[in-house]
């Protein structure tokens, strides 16, 4: 049985539907209900819905054999696991983004505010870039505008949070999409069973982008 972590949301919907459409489909995961786990004897899959920030700590913990979850949260906190596949889904990007016409003097510590604390630092610190990081666990777009912070780093996806706030992209950290991670352990123990998925969810990949 291969245990498999899924992030709830939207993007976990979206990839779901490519486990199915790769052969590993579990139909008790549409029944619309408040269960957070479905299982597929026949097929060998008990898949689960984790918090999306959740999905690496179970893969990395052995919890789940596998999971997906963001480059984001793969760059945050650098799980101890492998990196398998790019679903190529959930495209977004990190990025640095201030007001409109801000313009970095770099006379002072440059105030900025994320979620993503280790992303920023590594950013900055590879320019040299003397910074003050303001942690935050949501609404990041509001630190500037009420002088909390010069700029954010933080996920775009539409740019439609930062019009609406008069904020701009400075910069983009780097680009973000959804992957299959395993854990270590299981890609030892368990490595027929997660080739074949990785195999069979590839060939979907590919032959949805021939489409
Ligand atoms: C994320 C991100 C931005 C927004 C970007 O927030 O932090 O705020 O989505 O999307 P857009 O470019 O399409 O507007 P999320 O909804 O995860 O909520 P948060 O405020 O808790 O970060």
């Amino acid at each position: 049985m291969l245990n498999i972590a899924l992030p709830k949301g939207r993007l976990g919907e979206k990839v779901y539907a490519m486990f199915e459409q790769a052969g590993y489909e579990c139909p008790s995961i549409k029944e619309n209900n408040r269960k957070l786990i479905f299982e597929n004897a026949e097929k060998g899959v008990r898949y689960f819905w984790v918090k999306p920030s959740d999905v690496s700590i179970y893969v990395e913990r052995g919890a789940a054999d596998v999971g997906v979850c963001g480059k984001d949260i793969l760059a945050e906190y650098d799980p101890d696991v492998y990196e398998l596949l790019d679903f190529k889904t959930g495209v977004c990007r990190m990025a640095v983004a201030g007001p409109k016409n801000f313009h970095d003097d770099g006379q002072h510590t440059l105030k900025v505010a994320t979620k993503f604390e280790n992303c920023a630092k590594a950013f900055y610190a590879k320019k040299g870039r003397d910074i003050d990081i303001i942690k935050l666990n949501g609404s990041i777009e509001i630190a500037p505008i009420l002088g909390l912070s010069d700029v954010i780093v933080d996920i775009v996806e539409t740019g439609t949070t930062l019009k609406e706030n008069n904020l701009d992209v400075i910069e983009t950290v780097f680009p973000i999409s959804a992957r299959l991670i395993v854990n270590k352990a299981s890609f030892k123990f368990k490595t027929a069973a997660v080739e074949d998925l990785t195999a069979k969810l590839r060939t979907m990949l590919e032959e949805k982008e021939r489409e």
